[in-house]
């Protein structure tokens, strides 16, 4: 099974951002361990980054006419403010899940307390660092396995 994995802005600096509340591991490292897992699990992985909320929204319209089944999007800040990724999700027949490195509800910064995604996606998996995407991986089998 085809699954999608998205990152959102400053993912790629996974590693140098942020290391007491995201890792020491950088986003190479982070998702060659979430590829493996992914590809143990009988997934064939596709995992992205961009800086950009158009081309996230891009990846996903593409994700639903490639037919995709499932995707993990790691939306980053635009968690908190995109309503037009709201829209996309809402809107693709892809299922999507919610996922965070960290647990944006127990952040000090009020802002992060508010996902405006989540209601649009399928589930949310967050608080675990990488194993975040990994019980995503999980799940997904479970649901979607025959
Ligand atoms: C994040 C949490 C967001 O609040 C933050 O803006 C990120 C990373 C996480 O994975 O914990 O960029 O999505």
């Amino acid at each position: 099974m085809r699954i999608l994995i998205l990152n959102g802005p400053n993912l790629n600096l996974l590693g140098q951002r942020e290391t007491e509340i995201y890792g020491e591991r950088d986003y190479e490292e982070t998702m060659r361990a979430i590829g493996e897992y992914a590809a143990s699990l009988g997934f064939s992985a596709d995992i992205r980054q961009t800086n950009h909320e158009g081309t996230l929204i891009d990846w996903l319209h593409e994700a639903d006419s490639e037919g995709v089944q499932a995707a993990l999007l790691n939306a980053g800040a635009l968690t908190h403010y995109s309503y037009a990724l709201h829209d996309a999700i809402m809107s693709v027949n892809t299922t999507v899940y919610e996922i965070h490195l960290s647990d944006p509800r127990k952040r000090k910064e009020t802002f992060r307390h508010h996902s405006v995604i989540k209601n649009a996606c399928a589930g949310t998996f967050a608080g675990e660092e990488a194993e975040s995407y990994k019980k995503a991986l999980e799940h997904v089998r479970k649901e979607w396995s025959p």
